[in-house]
C-alpha cells in the first residue's frame, strides 16, 4: 500500500513549456464547481468539423470570446452559435488559476480572455494540431487537467516531428509560450476509467489571449 503519494514535480518539456505537476490540485473541487456552473449556461457539445466530420471531444466556452468550429472553418466567436448569447462568463477561479500558472512557467503578466472546456470520455482524443487562432501569439497556453488521467501527444514546431508521450493527471498544468507557442500537440484516445471527482470523464481548461 503507498501510504504517500509523490511530491509534484514539474518538467521542462522545451524551451518555453512547462509540465507544472498537480499545480492545480488544491483548487479542483472549485474549479470543477465554477465548471458546472459555466456548463449549465453554455451546454458542452459536440462541434462540427470543416471536413464534414465531428470532434469526438465535447467542448464549451466561457469568457469573453470562445473557440468555434463548424463547416465554415475555426474561429474565436463572442456568442456561443447554440445559445445565441454571449458565453458565460470566465470565473474569477479560472483566471486566477491561469495567471498564477502561467507566471510560474515564467510568462508573467498573462490574463487570458478565452477558455476552452474539453471534455473526453473513453477513447476520446484530439489529433495533433497547433493553436493557431488567437491574435496575440505572444500570450502563452495554459492547459489544465482535471478527472482521469491522459496521454499528453507533445510534438515540435512541425507536423512531423517525432513526438513525445507525457502522462498527464488530474491537476497537472501544462503551459506553453514563446518559442514553444506554434508546438504540435494532441491527447491519445482516453482510457476508460473512474475518477473520485469526475467518474468517466477527463476535463481539459484551456486558457488563451485570443482577442
Ligand atoms: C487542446 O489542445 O486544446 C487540449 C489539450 C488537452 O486536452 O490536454
Ligand atoms: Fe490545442
Amino acid at each position: 500500500m503507498m501510504l504517500f503519494e509523490d511530491p509534484p514535480q514539474n518538467l521542462a518539456l522545451a524551451p518555453g513549456a512547462m509540465l507544472l505537476g498537480r499545480f492545480a490540485e488544491t483548487a479542483d473541487r472549485a474549479l470543477l464547481a465554477a465548471l458546472a456552473r459555466v456548463v449549465a449556461a453554455s451546454p458542452i457539445r459536440r462541434m462540427n468539423t470543416p471536413n464534414g466530420g465531428q470532434m469526438s471531444v465535447g467542448m464549451t466556452n466561457c469568457g469573453a470570446a470562445g473557440w468555434v468550429s463548424d463547416r465554415t472553418g475555426y474561429r474565436y466567436d463572442r456568442l456561443d452559435p447554440e445559445t445565441g448569447r454571449p458565453w458565460p462568463a470566465m470565473p474569477p477561479g479560472f483566471a486566477d488559476l491561469a495567471t498564477r500558472a502561467a507566471t510560474a512557467a515564467g510568462f508573467a503578466g498573462f490574463v487570458p480572455d478565452a477558455c476552452l472546456i474539453n471534455r473526453y470520455t473513453a477513447q476520446t482524443r484530439l489529433s495533433l494540431h497547433q493553436d493557431h487562432n488567437e491574435r496575440d501569439l505572444a500570450a502563452p497556453i495554459v492547459s489544465v487537467s482535471l478527472g482521469l488521467p491522459a496521454v499528453f501527444v507533445w510534438g515540435g514546431p512541425r507536423r512531423a516531428d517525432r513526438p513525445r508521450r507525457v502522462r498527464l493527471v488530474h491537476g497537472d498544468v501544462v503551459v506553453w509560450g514563446g518559442p514553444a507557442r506554434m508546438t504540435f500537440h494532441g491527447i491519445d484516445p482516453l482510457r476508460e476509467g473512474d475518477h473520485a471527482l469526475t467518474g468517466p470523464v477527463r476535463y481539459n481548461l484551456t486558457f488563451r489571449r485570443a482577442l
